[in-house]
């Protein structure tokens, strides 16, 4: 993953560089580092704190320039220590550094270059993989940068988006991908790099969206590319409006505080003025598409996955389409039987994760054309990709604990759910109707179950002195207690394991003790009487049972059974609001411990290296 952000102008882009980095920092925050082009030399500062500490160092070190780079750094290869942070500089072995590089993804065949590097008198500073691009762009120069970059990414195997500068050539940037996102950003006699036009919102609207395989020369007034076979390309300007007005905390104390609390809205908007269930709320065409599938292949990571198992209930149910659902990375690797009127859906909330991204291609390059995307960013790769698509709006999310994209991903596959059960003829006008109204009463269920947080800090005050935790659910609320379980040790660091409560006996009841917490999801529904036996099991035990029940299910605390109230049954879309209480619990348990809930350690928000 990684953040990059490249400019050239004719103004001091150091404001500009380290704005960027900030709207980047969801890519990675082990470090950061700018460099710039100041007074004929390169001059760098680099830190394993936040951007805000580098803004700092920067304006100590009198940092500024008019041709510069900057990182925000997740690591892969190496510790995050200042001396892995990009930028990385090569020629210090001759005297002063000549090439400043920053890179984003995974450069497989590095220790080959960089022995082969060393053995023409290269010394290497870091642990990384970045620092062979950086040498070998440097040995490979010869006067003309742009010449070389060309000539080192044909070395490369991997995946990268790279931004590179040259002492010799101080108006000049040179920018190339393959397999990782890099846009250009359009200026009048300046011009930008970014692995994602957020970072330039400000600065430019003008867009291009670099296509895998391309090389960009930015100076002053001029962009120039070329693609992967050497041809000189144009590549379309979009202009892209970005909002970046998410940033006020108001009275919350986290951004992931923040959107839990702003799902009632974000559902809302999700749902948009929905009148009616249409397939063509997926795209023009897509009613074709829809009638003439035999199944659904979801491919998603992380929280995504989630959604895309709880929509396997849904459809398999309602639209009576059989679903496989399978985790990105997995299904891109493994050999699988192909159908060519297979329906293939990516759920993605940034639309740029590279598993996903990578699995939706061999997807299509296994004959499977119907490609849809349930995604949160309308400019995203996911998007462009697809042929049909569904735009979340649950607005930018800054926590790296995904929640208002996990509701809203929930609110867009039960849509789908309904348009691909119309298109099939399996949803009466009745059905529809009353569908839609649950759906609309959503952003106010919602609501209701917010107003729980007081009775879960309780739970989570207990939690904190924790160090495990089961989740326990069935059916379509066993992909709940997974995501509940995904939420706790993303943020609080708590071991946390999910399981169907049926599974219980065959192997984690082992770990059941009286240290053991037990969250249980239990719904009114066909299976509440089967998951009360299976609470019985933990009870019986010594397990403490932590239960969210809705209202009518007659499941009271006790001693060693602790019971929260959900305030209505809601039928198919519980799952929903299910999901809620699992999240505040994780937030406050969080902060109960201590952790950095916005930016838990080692994580990113955006996972764009394999
Ligand atoms: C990262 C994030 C998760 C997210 C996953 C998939 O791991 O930390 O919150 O669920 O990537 O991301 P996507 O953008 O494809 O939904």
């Amino acid at each position: 993953m990684c953040g990059i952000v490249g400019a050239v102008a004719q103004r001091d882009i150091t404001p500009i560089l380290l704005q960027g980095l900030k709207r980047l920092e969801y890519r990675g925050y082990d470090s950061c580092g700018v460099a710039v082009h100041s007074d004929g030399e390169l001059r760098r500062a680099r830190s394993t704190q936040r951007v805000a500490e580098l803004e700092s160092q920067v304006q100590r070190e009198h940092l500024s320039g008019f041709t510069g780079i900057a990182h925000t750094r997740w690591a892969t290869h190496g510790a995050p220590a200042t001396h892995n942070a990009h930028p990385h500089f090569s020629g210090q072995g001759k005297g002063v550094a000549r090439i400043a590089l920053v890179h984003n993804g995974i450069i497989e065949n590095y220790e080959e270059l960089r022995t082969e590097l060393q053995a023409v008198g290269y010394v290497f500073e870091s642990q990384t993989d970045t620092e062979v691009i950086a040498h070998l762009i440097d040995h490979l120069y010869g006067g003309d940068l742009f010449e070389a970059v060309q000539q080192a990414t044909r070395r490369l195997n991997g995946a990268y988006a790279i931004a590179v500068f040259c002492r010799d050539e101080p108006h000049r940037v040179v920018g190339a991908r393959h397999g990782s996102p890099l846009v250009v950003g359009r200026g009048k006699n300046e011009n930008f790099l970014a692995s994602d036009a957020l970072a330039l919102a400000g600065t430019t609207d003008q867009i291009i969206y670099l296509e895998d395989g391309d090389i960009v020369d930015l100076q002053l007034a001029r962009v120039w590319i070329v693609d992967v076979d050497g041809h000189s390309v144009e590549r379309e300007v979009h202009t892209v409006h970005i909002h970046t007005g998410a940033a006020e905390l108001g009275p919350y104390r986290h951004y992931m505080q923040k959107e839990i609390f702003e799902q009632p809205r974000a559902v809302g908007d999700t749902l948009q003025a929905i009148e009616s269930i249409t397939p063509e709320l997926f795209g023009d065409g897509a009613y074709k598409v829809f009638k003439n599938i035999d199944n659904l292949l979801i491919l998603a990571c992380g929280t995504s996955y989630y959604a895309g198992l709880t929509a396997r209930y849904w459809i398999e149910s309602i639209a009576k389409i059989p679903v496989n659902v399978e985790i990105a990375s997995e299904y891109r690797y493994r050999d699988s039987v192909p159908n060519p009127r297979t329906l293939v859906v990516t759920i993605s909330q940034s639309g740029e994760t590279a598993d996903t991204l990578a699995a939706l291609k061999h997807a299509r390059g296994l004959g499977m054309e119907n490609t849809l995307t349930i995604c949160n960013v309308a400019t995203s790769a996911m998007v462009r990709e697809c042929k049909l698509s569904y735009i979340t709006r649950a607005g930018v999310e800054i926590g790296v604990a995904s929640t208002k994209a996990f509701t809203t991903q929930l609110t867009a596959l039960f849509l789908l759910t309904l348009a691909l059960a119309q298109a099939n003829g399996r949803l009466s006008d009745e059905e529809e109707a009353e569908q839609l109204k649950a759906l609309r009463h959503l952003p106010v269920a919602i609501g209701a179950v917010l107003a729980l947080e007081p009775q879960i800090m309780a739970w989570a005050d207990r939690f904190a002195t924790k160090e495990n935790a089961l989740f326990l659910g069935r059916g379509m609320h066993y992909p709940i207690a997974l995501e509940g379980a995904l939420k706790l040790k993303e943020i609080s660091y708590i071991h946390a394991e999910a399981y169907p409560a049926g599974e219980l006996k065959h192997g984690p009841l082992a770990l059941v003790t009286e240290h053991m917490p037990v969250v249980t999801i239990a719904p009114r529904d066909g299976l509440l009487e089967k998951l009360k036996s299976n609470m019985q099991e933990v009870h019986a035990r010594g397990g403490e049972l932590y239960v969210f029940a809705d209202a009518d299910t007659k499941i009271g605390s006790s001693d060693g059974i602790h019971v929260i109230r959900m305030p209505e049954h809601y039928g198919k879309l519980s799952p929903i609001l299910h999901t809620i209480p699992l999240q505040l619990l994780a937030y406050h348990t969080a902060c109960a411990r201590g952790t950095d809930v916005d930016k838990p350690r080692n994580l990113a928000k955006s996972v764009t290296v394999e």
